[in-house]
């Protein structure tokens, strides 16, 4: 018994422990961050994106979290300077993702912000990514044999298009083209997190 009672308090004290030092210490520090200055609520069209994105499952392949310099090479590879928690004010839920089989895309707004482009990409990444190992989506478009007025026609290189008709893109692709094209946390974040909150206070 006295082995049980010292199993359960040691159990209970570890729990204890990581319970504050993961859960209430980071919610302490983080409650009061503001917006980075410079950062934009996302519209009705980019959060119907959004929730395409997460139920398309991105997240298992791209991460939205550019990391320091003394962390990972992130800058150099284009993906942006290091996030702050300000960055993410908007975000609910956060998708920061942990995986990154494909490009960090926090900023891909910024690095690729062609809407022809994107769609393309994801009716069929090899259109423009020679080699590209990311699925295609063509079930977020249609061929139709005409396109109707306010058709979003998604232009691709010859090869891959239909041997007839156009490719249409969905709602559900265009929202979610708007999403990615929001995605640009490129101001500077000198002022957020931390320091923010110290000018701000
Ligand atoms: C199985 C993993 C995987 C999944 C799932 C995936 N991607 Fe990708 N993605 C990649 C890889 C690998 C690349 C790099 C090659 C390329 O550009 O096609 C990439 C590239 C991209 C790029 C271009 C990034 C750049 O920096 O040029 C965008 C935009 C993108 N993906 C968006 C998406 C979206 C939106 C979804 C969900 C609908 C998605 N991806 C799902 C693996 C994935």
């Amino acid at each position: 018994m006295e082995n049980g009672v010292k199993l359960i308090s040691g159990a209970l004290v570890t729990l204890a422990i990581a319970t504050v030092s993961l859960v209430v210490l980071p919610y302490l520090q983080l409650q009061d961050v503001p917006p980075t200055p410079g950062l934009k609520p996302y519209t009705e069209v980019e959060l119907r994106g959004r929730q395409e994105y997460i139920k398309q499952g991105c997240l298992y392949c791209h991460s939205q979290q550019p990391r320091d310099p003394r962390q990972a090479p992130d800058d150099q590879r284009g993906w942006g300077r290091p996030s702050v928690a300000g960055d993410y004010y908007y975000d609910r839920p956060h998708l920061l993702g942990t995986m990154r089989t494909g490009p960090d895309l926090l900023n891909i707004g910024a690095r690729q912000s062609s809407v022809d482009w994107q769609l393309g990409h994801l009716y069929q990444p090899r259109a423009y990514v020679p080699g590209s190992i990311m699925p295609g989506y063509p079930y977020l478009f249609e061929i139709k044999e005409a396109a109707a007025p306010g058709d979003r026609i998604v232009t691709l290189p010859p090869e891959f298009a239909p041997a007839r008709g156009v490719v249409v893109a969905t709602q559900a692709a265009e929202d979610l083209v708007s999403y990615l094209l929001s995605l640009d946390r490129t101001f500077p974040a000198l002022a957020a997190g931390a320091d923010s909150r110290r000018a701000t206070n």
